[in-house]
């Protein structure tokens, strides 16, 4: 049976304050040289996913208050502020809170607009800033503290009814090949930092290097945010929902979606189905877990092996029977061949051979093998010669691991 530690508030808010007083996770531009170009780039993906990703067009953000919980160094509340938002950060290190002072006094069309607060979360004057903001937004920081429902409960009653917040965080299924990785890491000696390091090179160097060409931060920052920083509480969907709903929020929209193919029957459908949501949503998690090449293949999982001719075959089943009208001549047994030919290559297939099915045989294959040389107390060496030969596990992306909501209080 596994045990699992469990620390109260204040131990991990320690915890969490002295791995980031070492290496800031948020340092995405203001640590590099030219750091006007970084900026730019960083502000564009930032607008892309609030304007095409959680749907928020980006004039909404002119003259808005908005309050950011673990602002980290500001680097991406910043991209709010240049669409006109005026911004409160709430950050308990003083040192990523300076950073920030000077990213917005850099960045922000009017630096007075702005307010920064040394604090922890848990430790303002909750009552004094009660319904006062048109946006609550918090993004990668409830993953590391003790209390997620509290930190939530303070984030959503911060907004105003009729106003949005803005949530993300790690998702559990999506984080799993990260802690799958952290297990390596800690039973092969790393209990220190210098030793996290160096078992994290030995292993996962080139997932580093990935995610240094999607975020240029250093090295060691990466293995910080994910492998020495402990609490690391990462929420399902069906966690967030509920977080939501216990504050009185309706979800709206979030990205990467959550939405699975087929969600809602009619134009009438009731959108806030949260039931439905959270069901499809453990599809989506699935996937999330083993994700390696990128959004085709998710697309490809649901379709099967034989993708192209299903495809081929709906079209021709929608071509013959499209604005049928009385006198049409139809081939009947022609559409019946159609018909039995598409359910020969169903992807809900007896033989499993989805490529779902197979996407997922190789991965739990690779996880148990992993597993096993962790038990078997395999030197790094061993263990990388292992990682080089699989396909999915620590490929790629190794899963979707985090996400952002977007949610509404309602009048
Ligand atoms: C991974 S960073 C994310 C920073 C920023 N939100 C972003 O999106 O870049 C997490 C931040 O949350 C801060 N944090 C963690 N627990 C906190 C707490 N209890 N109160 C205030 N800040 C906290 C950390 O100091 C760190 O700067």
């Amino acid at each position: 049976m596994s045990k699992k530690i469990n620390k109260n508030i204040k131990e991990v808010e320690a915890g969490t304050l002295a791995t980031f007083k070492k290496h800031r996770p948020s340092e995405y531009f203001s640590h590099l040289v030219d750091d006007g170009q970084a900026f730019k780039e960083h502000n564009e993906k930032v607008g892309n996913l609030f304007r095409y990703g959680l749907n928020i067009p980006l004039d909404y953000f002119d003259g808005k208050e908005v309050i950011d919980l673990g602002s980290g160094t500001g680097e991406n509340l910043i991209s709010l502020a240049t669409w006109g938002a005026k911004c409160t950060l709430v950050e308990m290190n003083e040192d990523a809170l300076e950073v920030a002072k000077q990213v917005f006094k850099k960045y922000s069309p009017n630096f007075k607009d702005h307010k920064f607060i040394h604090s922890s979360l848990y430790d303002l004057d909750h009552e004094k800033f009660k319904n006062k903001f048109d946006i609550s937004h918090s993004r990668g920081v409830f993953t590391h503290v003790a209390d997620k429902a509290r930190a939530f409960n303070h984030l959503a009653s911060y907004v105003k009814p009729g106003g949005y917040v803005i949530y993300g965080d790690r998702n559990t299924a999506g984080g799993i090949q990260e802690m799958l990785q952290r297990l390596a890491i800690y039973k092969l000696g790393g209990d220190n930092d210098e030793k996290i390091i160096e078992i994290s090179e030995a292993l996962f160097s080139d997932d580093i290097t990935r995610s240094q060409q999607s975020v240029p931060r250093t090295r060691e920052a990466i293995i910080f945010d994910r492998w020495v920083i402990q609490q690391q509480d990462d929420p399902s969907v069906k966690d967030v929902l509920d977080m939501f709903c216990n504050e009185g929020l309706d979800y709206i929209s979030s990205w990467p979606r959550l939405d699975f193919a087929g969600r809602g029957v009619s134009t009438y459908t009731d959108p806030k189905n949260d039931n439905s949501l959270k069901r499809g949503a453990r599809l989506v998690e699935n996937l999330w877990m083993m994700l390696n090449q990128g959004e085709n293949e998710n697309i490809d999982s649901y379709l099967g092996l034989n993708q192209e001719k299903y495809l081929d075959e709906i079209d021709n089943i929608c071509k013959s029977l499209r604005n049928l009208q009385i006198g049409d001549d139809i081939d009947i047994l022609d559409l019946s061949n159609s018909f039995d030919r598409l359910g020969s290559m169903s992807f809900i297939d007896k033989d499993k051979q989805t490529y779902l099915n197979e996407r997922q045989n190789i991965f739990i294959k690779e996880v148990i093998s992993f597993l096993n040389l962790i038990k078997l107390n395999r030197n790094p060496k061993e263990i990388r010669k292992e990682i080089d030969n699989y396909n999915i596990l620590f490929k790629g992306y190794a899963g979707v691991r985090h996400l952002d909501y977007v949610a509404y209080k309602p009048n």
